[in-house]
């Protein structure tokens, strides 16, 4: 395959072709040998392309990742600077699109800029009382749980796990569930890049920006009112942007965490025993899929601001690089082929690292914690439904999500004084 630059250095030049890193081929089981082979051939910095026709530099090694995550000055988080997108060589309709465009958000800022923002953000997450967080999480995750009880058998990913973290994040951010519902339909459209796009982003906006003028007119006890009220006065148009990027950061990554835990409890033989011996803590678990399966696989993206040698590589101004957080985690220089993770080393890079690493890990955990531990108790004799080998993971490069994990029960214990049973409406699609 011949690169984007054939004439010079950068992504897919010359002698180094640049391998996809998405298409049928690539399932997502096929995508961690991959990494080895790219770290095998290419060493810590390898050419991809993530898109047809868009070359990026996959950092695979750990220690590269922490230069790539802590040294802005080198790495840019403004897409701004991309030279793809400067040369009009970004198709309009390009699936990378919608998640690398430039907004007015924390994701997108560097330096002085992002420092402002994200004093409000993390602010604003800081203040998260943590028992009424666990609280919402459980009376949810109870009625979800109501709602399949009586059938004996529900499949995880749609039933449970890719319900809550919306529930809670809607409630986390002061919308209610209605709205909060139709939020996460224009979030999916805007993203989807399609026909429908434009009018799912004005949608967007617009429920947001009322959730704004609402809360400026009547603040409440929730994300939205802290960031309006923060000292770093932030615009609306910047508290609408922010507030799309904690949505979009925080739900599917928190029903990735969810769901693959849940994996993990009910197939790994040493953990079952362990957790019932108190040997091994849920937290465990949840560390370990951060290790193995880290909700976001690969994250795009930063911008080289100068001309460098990275990874023994020669990456340009303004060439892409993606970072590489699974294959970082397995990075031989930090856990030899094959070996387990120790217990309470958290040295993984699920949630980066550097002045951008995600600012809600407290919050995310007390979140997936609580819904693993809610399901656990409810259904203490839940098992798989189908051999593990059936178990798949979505076809994505980007994230790293069960794609279902049906399991049967017989003994439910429902005696949920403070769970109403009414199933809260399923999002679109899901409907059984
Ligand atoms: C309540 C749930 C969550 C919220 C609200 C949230 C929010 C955010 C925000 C606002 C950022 C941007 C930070 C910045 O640019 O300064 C971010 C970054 C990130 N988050 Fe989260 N997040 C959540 C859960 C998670 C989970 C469960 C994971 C994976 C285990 C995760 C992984 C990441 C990663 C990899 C980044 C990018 C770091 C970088 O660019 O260096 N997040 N998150």
């Amino acid at each position: 395959m011949t690169g984007l630059f054939p004439d010079r250095a950068g992504p897919g030049a010359g002698r180094c072709p640049a391998t996809p890193l998405y298409g049928p081929q690539l399932d997502g089981d096929a995508l961690p040998q991959l990494y080895e082979e790219l770290r095998q051939r290419h060493g810590p910095v390898a050419p991809v392309t993530i898109a047809p026709g868009i070359d990026a530099w996959l950092v695979l090694g750990h220690r590269e990742l922490l230069r790539l995550t802590r040294e802005e000055q080198d790495f840019s988080h403004d897409p701004r600077r991309w030279t793809l997108l400067r040369e009009g060589r970004v198709p309009p309709d390009s699936p990378i699109l919608p998640m690398v465009g430039w907004r007015p958000a924390l994701l997108f800022a560097d330096g002085q800029q992002h420092r402002r923002m994200r004093a409000a953000v993390a602010d604003a997450l800081s203040r998260v009382n943590g028992h009424e967080l666990r609280r919402t999480v459980r009376t949810a995750a109870e009625r979800l749980i109501v709602s399949f009880a009586e059938r004996g058998e529900a499949d995880l990913v749609p039933h449970y796990a890719r319900r809550l973290p919306l529930q809670v994040i809607t409630t986390l951010l002061g919308l209610d569930d209605r709205t909060g519902q139709q939020l996460v339909q224009a979030i999916a459209g805007t993203v989807a890049a399609n026909a429908d796009s434009v009018n799912a982003s004005r949608r967007m906006g617009a429920i947001l920006m009322r959730l704004i003028e609402e809360k400026r007119r009547a603040p409440g006890d929730d994300v939205t009112s802290a960031l309006l009220r923060h000292p770093a006065r932030l615009s609306d148009e910047e508290v609408l942007h922010n507030l799309v990027v904690m949505f979009v950061a925080g739900n599917q990554t928190t029903v990735n965490w969810i769901a693959t835990t849940l994996r993990i409890l009910l197939t790994d033989p040493g953990f079952r025993s362990s957790l019932a011996g108190g040997r091994l803590s849920v937290d465990d678990a949840l560390d370990l899929v951060l290790w193995r399966f880290p909700p976001t696989q690969n994250f795009p993206a930063r911008y080289a601001t100068r001309d460098l040698r990275f990874g023994g590589q020669d990456v340009r101004a303004g060439d892409m690089l993606i970072l590489g957080l699974a294959a970082a985690n397995t990075d031989p220089e930090v856990l030899p082929p094959g070996g387990r993770p120790v217990v309470g080393n958290r040295s993984h890079l699920a949630f980066g690292a550097g002045p951008h690493t995600c600012p809600a890990q407290d919050p995310a955990r007390l979140i997936a914690r609580t819904a693993v531990d809610t399901i656990r108790h409810r259904l203490p004799d839940m098992e798989l439904s189908v051999p593990e080998r059936e178990l798949a993971w979505v076809k994505s490069p980007w994230s790293k999500g069960l794609a279902a994990l049906p399991v049967r029960f017989t003994d439910p214990r429902l005696s949920l004084p403070d769970a109403a049973p009414h199933p809260p409406a399923a999002p679109q699609g899901e409907r059984r």
